[in-house]
């Protein structure tokens, strides 16, 4: 039965929506991204927009002033703006798990005064200053291992958002690491992580830092277990007091571990875990990159969320985002979406988003139990270019399908020779000219005659060379990758994901759907470790577990 309070008005229910989908019809169908430019030499002013310090070139969409417009109007008529309110204030808005979503009040100032009165809330600064002083400890050997040695290599151990974010966020900062600190993440259930970092890392000067709001995820616990049975073999039966932090909300649980109460930090269960980078889980982050830079990410951060929470629909970036890719989706009818960025650093960066938009937003159930009318979340890939350009941009060009793509490019690099960034600016802002303008037949074949094949050749060859262009892009510009640019960015994506669930009905903070496969994967085990019989009836799985059992050790 359909929940009536959590009930919102199904988008395809809205006037605007209507609207869309004729002005899709008729003109846009028809429209091309080369007739929008031809016709409009204000285009790239009137459809590029900046907030903090990134700017955002939206002009290579299919859409016009009005399509805008009507965008605009989905979103207020969807209640948007109501809904980010109601965010900030610390309301329910995680409808299904009956709490609110307040990683907006983790990079907040106490000033800011969001959601103060959630339990919780007002130990944000305590938590921010308990780690502030782990890390001073830290770097300052005051807190070292067990055999006096300073903690050099800092591994997280976590997954998903307990992972994904500081993985991620060390990797594009690292030229603010702190001199001879080292960050390593581990994650994955299969151990190879954990082996082939422990033949390279001295125990001595090691680190653990377990991310896991649970306590009790598997993957984690496992690799923590291991690292916990490894320090001990090398450093002895009490090193884990000295070579073990946590980040949790479960207290018992890190009691039965051995947490050392002062190497504990707390958060609360309205950080979701893939929003979850702005609390102590970004211990392992901060104790890399210094507590300064992490807190200049938190500004970064709530600049954006100053930003989301003032600005216009219509002049509001993370709403604008949404609202194109809206477009692309739905009435465009795109499947994925791409997401290049020009700076190697940002290589987990799709790795990031692919959690952010699709465990968010990756439903077909609506808030109030409904199915969805519409289809939600897209698939979100990507790597960095150029390397991508040399791997999957030739269907970018030529695939069959039309896939809208984000560019992310610094315009300076951290490279020693920061003049190679130039390379990569060219490289990107060429793919998004070429996906836009495409090459014709005509084009192709006047290209071969003038390098001296025949006509009959040049025919031959002339439509293997055809980009049908009109492919759509955003170009997301900033100075430099630094904590606040990034912070920014994150938190751009963040409210853009916020944006997309409100106007698809569905609550972008729940995850129900990774509960099944981890509850079938515990009653497989006993089956794939001991040889228990496979209690199950499906025959392929009994064929694949009889195979599994003759080639195991
Ligand atoms: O994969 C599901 C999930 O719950 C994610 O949302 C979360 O980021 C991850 O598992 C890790 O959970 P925990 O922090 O509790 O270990």
């Amino acid at each position: 039965m359909p929940d009536k309070k959590l009930s919102r008005k199904f988008p395809t229910d809205l006037g605007s929506w209507a609207s869309l989908k004729k002005h899709y019809r008729d003109p846009m169908r028809s429209t091309t991204l080369k007739q929008l430019f031809e016709r409009d030499p204000q285009r790239f002013t009137k459809f590029s927009v900046e907030a903090c310090d990134l700017f955002l070139d939206y002009s290579k969409n299919r859409l016009t002033e009005e399509t805008r417009d009507l965008l605009v109007a989905l979103a207020a008529d969807a209640g948007v703006p109501a809904a980010i309110e109601a965010m900030f204030r610390g309301e329910a808005i995680n409808l299904t798990e009956r709490r609110p979503a307040l990683h907006v009040a983790l990079r907040s100032k106490l000033s800011d005064q969001v959601a103060l009165e959630t339990p919780g809330v007002a130990d944000i600064w305590k938590t921010l200053e308990q780690m502030s002083q782990f890390v001073a400890a830290v770097h300052q050997g005051e807190l070292c291992g067990n055999s006096g040695r300073p903690l050099r290599e800092i591994v997280n151990i976590g997954i998903g958002g307990s992972d994904l974010g500081v993985t991620m966020a060390s990797r594009a900062l690292r030229p603010y690491w702190h001199a001879d600190m080292r960050f390593h993440s581990v994650s994955n259930v299969d151990g190879t992580q954990l082996t082939d970092l422990t033949r390279e890392l001295n125990p001595a000067e090691t680190l653990f830092v377990i991310c896991s709001k649970t306590f009790t995820t598997q993957e984690t616990m496992a690799n923590a277990e291991a690292a916990k049975r490894w320090i001990r073999r090398k450093l002895g039966a009490d090193a884990t007091n000295d070579h073990f932090a946590a980040a949790s909300t479960n207290q018992q649980a890190m009691d039965r571990f051995g947490i050392n109460p002062r190497f504990r930090f707390a958060f609360w269960d309205w950080v979701g875990g893939r929003y979850s980078l702005w609390s102590s889980v970004g211990l392992s982050l901060a104790l890399v990159i210094g507590m300064d830079h992490f807190r200049d990410l938190l500004a970064g951060a709530r600049r954006m969320d100053q930003h989301f929470r003032s600005a216009a629909l219509a002049e509001n970036m993370p709403v604008l985002l949404a609202l194109v890719d809206i477009w692309n989706r739905n009435f465009l009818g795109s499947h994925s979406q791409a997401v290049l960025p020009y700076d190697n650093r940002l290589d987990r960066f799709p790795a990031y988003l692919q959690q952010l938009h699709m465990e968010s937003n990756g439903k077909s159930v609506r808030a109030d139990g409904c199915k969805v009318t519409v289809d939600t979340a897209p698939a979100v890939w990507g790597e960095p270019g150029s390397n991508a350009q040399h791997s999957f941009y030739q269907l970018l060009h030529q695939g069959t399908q039309s896939i809208p793509v984000d560019f992310i490019l610094p315009v300076r690099g951290s490279a020693d020779d920061e003049s190679q960034q130039q390379l990569a600016i060219a490289n990107c802002l060429a793919q998004s000219e070429a996906l836009m303008e495409g090459y014709t037949a005509a084009e192709a074949k006047a290209d071969l005659l003038a390098s001296g094949l025949s006509d009959g050749e040049a025919k031959l060859l002339a439509p293997h060379r055809v980009h049908a262009g009109n492919r759509v892009s955003n170009t997301i510009v900033f100075e430099r990758l630094t904590p606040s640019t990034l912070g920014q960015l994150l938190a751009l994506y963040e409210h853009k994901v916020f944006v997309e669930g409100i106007v698809w009905g569905i609550n972008s903070f729940d995850q129900y759907g990774v509960e099944l496969g981890k509850r079938v994967a515990k009653s497989l085990l006993g089956a794939v470790r001991d040889g228990a019989a496979y209690g199950g009836s499906n025959d392929s799985t009994r064929g694949l577990l009889a195979r599994i059992s003759r080639l195991s050790p």
